[in-house]
């Protein structure tokens, strides 16, 4: 019994698809745009099987704003007194901050709208026209940017008092990552792929999906097979009946599971996860809490 709860747990713990994709951008550059078409309609069923995107902003510093008033002044190109900055010669930096800061929060609260806006902003809208160009995406669509909003709004530090001089938890992680190139670049996991074509990236890409059977994928597998002379024809067909095959597995495990666990195999189960969530651990992640109700007692 045991046994197959092991092997049954390792499956699971296989299945689960942990990916990053971490695309730097910066504002002046719009060399994003090509793979920004191309993945744009791919995302969906790669975030639906677990990708992580992160996107890097490159900021720009204020070395000055620091020593002159320690970031407790406005600047007009600047948010954070001069924490974090942007600059072109049509609009303030603070509005294309507050633009950056309005793309992370479509990729968060709409991510299926992401690449359609940015492509769209990057097309029509980098310009003096700006903020109402960005607004005409979510009229044209139907939709609307009231949740956004408040991401953006959310994001800054609610304490302190004047405006532009707030703190951003989004801008901060942006400042973290030190993305200071001044072209887009593309990192899949640990692995630069700015250079590679399309097709090679979403190779790349598909091969940490393999298990998943993406229709994404399978196109790619297409594309590849048809410049390699249509040899290999059978490779879609044999992949699918493979992932058929694994699905067949994964359903008899998930029988056996259900059967064992009816036949009083629940306590074995239940010792199984408790010897899997160790004591020490759980300590390691709220001493705090647990610190505070000590005291509490002690009080007492
Ligand atoms: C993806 O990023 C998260 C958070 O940054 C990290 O915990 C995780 O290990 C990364 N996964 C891979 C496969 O690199
Ligand atoms: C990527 O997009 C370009 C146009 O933006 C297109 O010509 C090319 O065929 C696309 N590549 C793939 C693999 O879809
Ligand atoms: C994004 O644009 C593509 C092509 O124009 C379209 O097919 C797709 O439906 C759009 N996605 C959303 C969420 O609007
Ligand atoms: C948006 O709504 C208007 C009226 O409410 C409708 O005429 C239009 O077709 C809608 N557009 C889209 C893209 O759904
Ligand atoms: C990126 O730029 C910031 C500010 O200009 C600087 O502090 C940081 O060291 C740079 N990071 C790298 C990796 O070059
Ligand atoms: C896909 O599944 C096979 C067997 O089920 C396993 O050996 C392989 O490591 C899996 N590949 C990935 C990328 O998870």
């Amino acid at each position: 019994m045991l046994y197959f709860f092991i092997i049954a747990i390792a499956l699971v713990k296989n299945a689960k698809i942990d990916v990053n994709l971490t695309i730097g951008l910066d504002f002046q550059d719009n060399s994003y745009m090509e793979f920004f078409n191309n993945f744009s309609s791919h995302y969906s069923e790669f975030k639906e099987n677990g990708l992580n995107l992160n996107i890097a902003q490159h900021l720009l510093p204020c070395y000055s704003c620091n020593t002159r008033h320690q970031f407790q002044k406005s600047e007009k190109n600047c948010l954070g007194g001069g924490r974090y900055c942007q600059y072109s010669d049509y609009v303030s930096g603070q509005i294309i901050l507050k633009e950056l800061l309005f793309q992370q929060c479509v990729l968060d609260v709409l991510p299926q709208h992401y690449f359609n806006y940015t492509i769209y902003f990057g097309k029509q809208c980098k310009k003096s026209t700006m903020v109402d160009c960005s607004k005409n995406y979510f009229k044209n669509n139907n939709i609307t940017t009231d949740p956004i909003d408040e991401c953006v709004m959310n994001s800054f530090n609610q304490q302190d008092v004047q405006e532009d001089i707030k703190t951003n938890k989004i801008l901060d992680k942006y400042k973290d990552m030190q993305y200071n190139q001044t072209f887009y670049s593309l990192y899949l996991d640990s692995q630069d792929l700015s250079k590679s074509p399309y097709n090679e990236f979403l190779q790349q890409l598909c091969q940490k999906f393999v298990n998943a059977s993406l229709q994404s994928c399978g196109q790619s597998v297409n594309i590849e097979t048809s410049s390699n002379q249509k040899d290999n024809n059978k490779t879609p067909t044999n992949q699918k009946e493979n992932n058929s095959l694994e699905q067949v597995f994964l359903f008899i495990f998930a029988l056996i599971i259900l059967i064992l666990m009816a036949s009083g195999g629940w306590t074995l189960l239940n010792k199984i996860q408790f010897g899997s969530r160790q004591a020490p651990k759980s300590r390691i992640t709220i001493p705090k809490l647990e610190g505070d109700h000590i005291i509490q007692e002690d009080d007492i």
